[in-house]
């Protein structure tokens, strides 16, 4: 009788509901957008109540639009934007502040006030993460010395936090719930993640209260089940995983060595390192890649804040193009090396630079220079941050053995095949690009045991394209240099 997996894709700029077949075939997609706020210069926010009514209407809309009722509905998966913080209170279920999202940057001087080598140490020894205003805990304490009477109620255990997941999850088991599962935890800043645990000593350094954290799961496991009232009966929660570790898990990057690349509203390389924590010399990071039957694989990991949101700034914000989509026709004839370089450093740098002061730039303009120049030179900066991060692996000795593509972007071939070229290596895209929720769909049927085992899922992908690098190496080399000359610019012109 039951017969489909529900994922949820709780992402930065829309929710989205799949419907899966047990054979992991996708049924139908419902996505929804939703507003983002930008109340001060670097500072990011949405709106609870829309990422929870998004969610409630794509699942709504789904199952109804296909007739399927609750209870044909084995498990939901939740995977989600990671690092968003909110913090809502215990007996209301309100949040106190707009979720504060992971590209938020309004943290940025605090981080500077506290940082010092053995914080920094400290930090990065337990979480495998860099003193950020990226992740959750410094979000934490900007809502808890913010928000009137806060950090009060927050020592009074009257207070929860979480990442979107957490959040999800407390609404959809009607405040019964307060879970999240090991690859969120590992973003943050305040889990030990050798020894899986929320960690004492970060929790004093932030003066956050324990009373406020979410238990931490492995990432397919019993989380709860939604309360009857919302979809008509209770359907179980059996996996939650951040989004782009459950994209890695989608990509069937199960062994050593397999790395995928997302390209979402930011871009994250993430290598898989199984049961070893490496440390990056190159300011990577080290995270949770998921943990099955508590045995955890980690993953290093490069983040880049603008890939698909700078495509989505050239429609929306300068409206040069109708459709992200039309860039592929747009950008056909445009010579690789026209000159003109597009640094999105809109909301910082992320890895390997970590500067939360840069700002984004536009270089090298002609008078010669028109819009399809300009689109190129967007799809191109991310092909050049992704060579940043390959770099920054290579100087810690790692080089993927397979780089799997994924995300929106990766349906452009112009942008994907300039990829393969200013890596220098090849690029897999598999046929099913939705690999996000196909994650959490596949945590949800290990957990419910329609898969056995995650060798079985890998024998599952499939690949659509292969892009072979065909650019010489000193056009590589040419191109790359001048992309870290305007990279060199754009940090010195905030420093
Ligand atoms: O770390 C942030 C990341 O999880 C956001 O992903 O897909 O919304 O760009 P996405």
């Amino acid at each position: 009788m039951s017969k489909y997996i529900l994922s949820i894709d709780q992402g930065t700029t829309s929710s989205r509901a799949i419907l899966f077949t047990k054979d992991a075939k996708v049924v139908d997609t419902v996505q929804q957008t939703f507003p983002q706020h930008f109340p001060n210069n670097g500072w990011v926010e949405h709106d609870p109540n829309d990422i929870l009514q998004t969610v409630l209407s794509t699942c709504k809309t789904v199952l109804a639009n296909n007739q399927v009722t609750a209870e044909q509905v084995i498990a939901i998966g939740i995977t989600n934007q990671r690092e968003t913080t909110l913090v809502w209170n215990k007996k209301t279920g309100q949040p106190i502040y707009n979720a504060i999202v992971w590209q938020d940057r309004r943290t940025s001087e605090y981080c500077e006030q506290i940082r010092s080598d053995k914080l920094s140490k400290k930090i990065s020894d337990k979480t495998g993460l860099l003193l950020d205003p990226y992740f959750s805990a410094t979000k934490i304490r900007w809502i808890l010395d913010n928000v009137a009477d806060a950090q009060q109620q927050a020592l009074a255990g009257e207070l929860a936090f979480g990442t979107v997941d957490s959040y999800l999850l407390w609404h959809l088991t009607a405040g019964k719930v307060h879970r999240t599962d090991a690859t969120n935890a590992s973003r943050t800043l305040l889990f030990n993640i050798h020894q899986q645990c929320w960690d004492e000593e970060l929790l004093t350094q932030f003066n956050i209260p324990h009373s406020m954290l979410p238990e931490v799961m492995d990432s397919a496991a019993e989380f709860g089940s939604t309360s009857s009232e919302i979809f008509g009966a209770p359907i179980k929660v059996c996996a939650m995983a951040g989004d782009q570790q459950a994209a890695l898990i989608g990509q069937a990057c199960f062994k050593e060595g397999m790395a995928k690349s997302t390209y979402g509203t930011g871009c994250f390389l993430m290598l898989n390192t199984g049961d070893k924590a490496l440390t990056s010399n190159n300011r990577l990071l080290t995270t949770v890649a998921y943990r099955l039957n508590g045995r955890v694989t980690y993953a290093i990991e490069g983040s880049i804040f603008m890939a698909g949101a700078t495509m989505q700034w050239i429609v929306e914000g300068l409206k040069l193009l109708e459709h992200a989509g039309d860039s592929e026709a747009m950008v056909k004839d445009v010579p690789l090396d026209h000159g003109v370089f597009l640094v999105p450093s809109f909301t910082g740098l992320g890895a390997p630079y970590w500067d939360a002061n840069a700002r984004g730039a536009i270089l090298g303009l002609t008078r010669d220079s028109g819009i399809s120049t300009i689109v190129a030179a967007a799809l191109q900066s991310v092909g050049y941050q992704t060579k940043d991060l390959q770099k920054a692996m290579e100087g810690d000795g790692l080089r993927p053995s397979i780089l799997r593509v994924d995300g929106g972007m990766a349906k452009n071939n112009w942008a994907m095949q300039f990829l393969a070229n200013i890596l220098g290596a090849s690029v897999e895209r598999p046929a099913l690009t939705e690999t996000t929720s196909l994650g959490v769909a596949y945590l949800a049927g290990l957990q419910t045991g329609i898969y056995k085992s995650t060798e079985q899922l890998a024998t599952m992908w499939q690949c659509d394209r292969r892009f072979e690098p065909t650019m010489s190496i000193d056009e590589r080399n040419d191109l790359y240099a001048k992309w870290q000359h305007c990279i060199a610019q754009v940090t010195l012109s905030n420093n």
